[in-house]
């Protein structure tokens, strides 16, 4: 079911903690929302299950204004971070819950709660209370709870923030896979980029109650908008370089950077180019810049490089037992490709 948010605002009393909002979420697509604390995310689900009202704009389910339909005339589903299951009751009677209230009786509903726990690969523990579950399992229950009532829409709230990180790397396969596979339109809010942007088709980057680019993983990372999305999705270097009003290039690390057109006639323009996108060389007739320290972090090595204008750049290169020529202090010389940089107004 596709959603549309048309202009939607929120004011807890003299704040607004959603300004504005607009955009759409097609049918069967996982949108990952992904912003600083505070940044109106929860809130933002909030609205479009049901549970707040909006204080202005539009919710629209396939074309149908929801905005103040009641939350159990929406049919969409919310799995939350703290799980919110029974604590005691059974796996299934967790599960059948709403089924109950649908009235369903008591043969489809055990048909239904049997099936999708068999999807979560949670068959065996139908009889298992909720305390007796570690975290992983509960939230699989949670998961199972709202995929049983077949919602048209189905909301995440840092549903694996709970777990470690190789839990969530597990259920985050099955989320996916399961959504796919009955293709629900899903948004699913997440602190963590990574899982972002594994689990979805486009993210949208809110800041301050304001997004700040909606677009598919690869076109966040390689073409981010502005200084604040190459800056929140990977890791990037970013400077604010002052340059001469209508020149058409800035000079950065000795080479003549071009700007885009509308950069011309700015005072200051902010240039970012990621670590993996420069190299380290042994010292000769290049860019000379000196190793204060590097960090082993397993497939990569990060180098933390100071150039000799005391600019601090980070330098991410595949570990390699070759990489320990560079030493702490080192001279050395930095390569990189004009290509590679993105420069921004702002
Ligand atoms: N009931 C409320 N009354 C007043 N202010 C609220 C209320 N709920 C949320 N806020 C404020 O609205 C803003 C957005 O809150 P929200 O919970 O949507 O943020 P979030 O993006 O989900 O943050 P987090 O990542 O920490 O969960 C925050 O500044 C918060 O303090
Ligand atoms: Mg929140």
């Amino acid at each position: 079911m596709k959603i549309e948010i048309q202009h939607v605002k929120k004011n807890y009393n003299d704040f607004e903690a959603v300004h504005d909002l607009s955009f759409s979420v097609e049918d069967g697509e996982l949108m990952a929302f992904l912003g600083p604390s505070g940044c109106g995310k929860t809130t933002l689900l909030r609205m479009i299950a049901g549970l707040i009202p909006v204080t202005s704009g539009k919710i629209l389910f396939d074309g149908r204004d929801v905005t103040t339909l009641p939350v159990q005339k929406r049919n969409t589903a919310m799995v939350f971070q703290n799980y919110a299951l029974f604590p005691n009751m059974t796996v299934s009677e967790n599960v059948a819950f709403g089924l109950k209230i649908r009235k369903l009786n008591k043969k489809e509903r055990e048909k239904k709660v049997k099936a999708i726990l068999e999807k979560v690969h949670l068959l065996e523990y139908y009889d298992r209370r909720i305390q007796e579950l570690s975290g992983g399992q509960r939230q699989r229950v949670a998961l199972a709870r709202a995929l049983v009532l077949e919602p048209d829409i189905l909301l995440f709230d840092e549903p694996l923030s709970n777990l470690d990180q190789k839990l969530r790397v597990s259920m985050r396969q099955i989320i996916r896979q399961l959504q796919k596979e009955y293709k629900i339109t899903c948004l699913y809010v997440t602190h963590d980029q990574e899982e972002a942007m594994s689990i979805s088709d486009s993210i949208a980057v809110m800041d301050l109650g304001v997004i700040q680019q909606i677009d598919t993983p690869q076109n966040l990372y390689f073409h981010p908008k502005n200084a604040f999305v190459s800056d929140f999705i990977g890791k990037t270097n970013l400077f604010y370089l002052s340059k001469q009003k209508g020149d058409g290039f800035i000079t950065f690390l000795e080479k003549q950077i071009s700007v885009p057109a509308e950069a011309i006639d700015r005072g200051q323009v902010i240039i970012s180019i990621r670590p993996e996108n420069i190299r380290i060389q042994k010292l000769a007739f290049g860019i000379e810049a000196r190793v204060r320290y590097r960090e082993v972090l397993g497939l990569i090595t990060r180098y933390h490089i100071e150039t000799t204008d005391n600019k601090e750049i980070l330098v991410d290169m595949i570990s390699n037992e070759e990489n320990e020529i560079y030493q702490d202090g080192e001279k050395i010389e930095l390569v990189f490709d004009e290509g590679a940089i993105n420069v921004f107004i702002d």
